[in-house]
């Protein structure tokens, strides 16, 4: 009996965990093609002091203010202390999901 409510506390610990960075609400894999369609341009090179994909030295400041936070903040855009990040990286016809699909992608690539 106890194998069995550790067992059942261990996946329930699994699964809090998996949410704490809210991943299960974004795409990663379908934001690369927002991504390549609609960020590469400054987030490839780092231009205009945009952090750059799979440089992690330029992600391990901002990751820890959580993923949410971090869509939330490319939805509406703004200034930071590096540069200007437009709304939805000045494509509007974005869903703020295909934004939150794309910003996954970023971290995922760059930590
Ligand atoms: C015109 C250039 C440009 C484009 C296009 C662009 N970005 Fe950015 N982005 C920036 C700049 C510059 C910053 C850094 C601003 C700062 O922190 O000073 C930034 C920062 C970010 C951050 C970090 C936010 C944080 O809280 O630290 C995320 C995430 C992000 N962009 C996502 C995206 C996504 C997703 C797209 C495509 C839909 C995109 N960007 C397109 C310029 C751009």
């Amino acid at each position: 009996m106890s194998r069995i409510i550790s067992a059942v506390a261990g996946a329930m610990l699994v699964i809090s965990l998996g949410s704490v960075d809210a991943k299960a609400a974004y795409n990663a894999a379908a934001g690369k093609t927002v991504y390549d369609a609609s960020c590469v341009a400054c987030h490839a090179s780092g231009i205009m002091g945009a952090p750059k994909v799979g440089l992690k030295t330029a992600w391990t400041s901002r990751i820890p203010q959580g993923l949410e936070t971090m869509v939330q903040k490319s939805i509406k855009g703004y200034q930071g202390t590096k540069g200007m990040m437009p709304a939805k990286g000045g494509n509007a016809k974005l869903t703020n999901a295909e934004v939150g699909n794309a910003v996954a992608y970023m971290v995922e690539q760059s930590k």
